[in-house]
């Protein structure tokens, strides 16, 4: 199903999918190829907001796909072949997901809608947002059996950076129910994560979880240790860090009262567990999303992995088709 999705600022028209299975269905608009709604059982476990003009260049992100490097990039640049790639500062002097001129605030093209999946594409001309590669992206949304699948695909005519993620916060008691998102339970199966900076950039250590309040290997509310005297929680306002990945698994979220669990599955090497320490949106319904009242488990590359050649690296060479596939699957 498609329909109407509001008008943009500037008067163009942006589009609203629905796709569906019988348990599942979510609801996907051309503006940021953003995850708007995600009914699980009749509930909204996703934030959103109700028409485009609550997204227009939302600084939360909400449900956005964000590209072509997601997260931060340390002194806006990195060295490819060679060269310096320079690209926006916007937030400080470093890169938070590649810029003001975010993919997750532009119109994106539908290809293909099927009953239970969507596909949506985007042209990234050679020099977007400094990354270089005439680049054509697609990001399909499918729901399949028990679970929604987000496949994305890209390919460059030059050497470049495919580093994407989705956004969306999840609230598993319902995003209408913003005050018990941080009773939400949540397993994090790596066992290392990312100090950062008090600029929000890794320091280089990978640290282990063992003995801090980053230890999420067995299940607990993430609201539990989210206060705690420890300066990656201080630095951070809470948690906002990349995990290392050990597995296909990489965090599994849990309701408590209903039992509902959305594990998620990557082949990405990281993820980013932000608790929505700084949302401030009104959301579906009039729902005021305030601070930590919804959880972003954003499956990527390490935060600053372009400036970090001992990590996994998310280049990409000029003609070789990329793929990344991340799957939210509830039980
Ligand atoms: C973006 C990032 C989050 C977090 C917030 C802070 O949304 O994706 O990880 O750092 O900014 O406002």
């Amino acid at each position: 199903m498609e329909k109407t999705f509001g008008k943009l600022a500037d008067g163009r028209q942006a589009r609203l999918y629905t796709i569906e299975n019988g348990r599942l269905r979510a609801k996907v608009t051309s503006y940021g190829a953003s995850l708007v709604s995600l009914f699980v059982d009749g509930v909204d476990v996703c934030l959103g907001c109700d028409d485009v003009s609550g997204y227009e260049c939302n600084g939360s992100y909400l449900g956005a796909v964000v590209g072509r490097n997601a997260n931060r990039t340390g002194g806006a640049g990195f060295e490819l072949n060679g060269e310096r790639v320079t690209l926006p500062a916007n937030e400080g002097k470093n890169n938070l997901h590649s810029g003001p001129d975010s993919w997750g605030w532009r119109l994106w093209e539908m290809t293909a809608h099927t009953e239970n999946s969507v596909t949506l594409a985007i042209h990234s001309p050679h020099g977007d947002q400094g990354f270089p590669g005439n680049a054509d992206v697609t990001v399909t949304y499918c729901i399949e059996n028990d679970g929604l699948t987000i496949t994305y695909r890209g390919v460059s005519d030059r050497d470049t950076v495919f580093n994407l993620t989705n956004h969306a916060y999840f609230n598993l008691f319902g995003q209408d129910k913003p005050e018990r998102a941080m009773d939400q339970e949540l397993m994090v199966p790596g066992e290392l994560f990312c100090p950062d900076d008090a600029e929000n950039i890794p320091t280089g250590e990978l640290r282990h979880v063992e003995g801090t309040p980053f230890d999420f290997r067995t299940f607990k509310p993430i609201g539990r240790d989210i206060g705690m005297d420890y300066e990656p929680l201080i630095l951070q306002g809470g948690y906002d860090h990349n995990f290392v990945n050990s597995g296909k698994v990489c965090a599994v979220l849990r309701n408590p009262e209903t039992g509902l669990t959305m594990t998620v599955t990557t082949d990405c090497p990281g993820v980013q567990v932000y608790a929505g320490n700084f949302l401030d949106n009104t959301g579906k319904g009039g729902v005021y999303y305030g601070k930590r009242t919804g959880v972003a488990l954003e499956t990527q590359f390490y935060p600053n992995a372009v400036n970090h050649p001992e990590w996994p690296q998310p280049f990409v060479k000029a003609g070789e088709p990329w793929q990344s596939v991340t799957r939210y699957a509830f039980e």
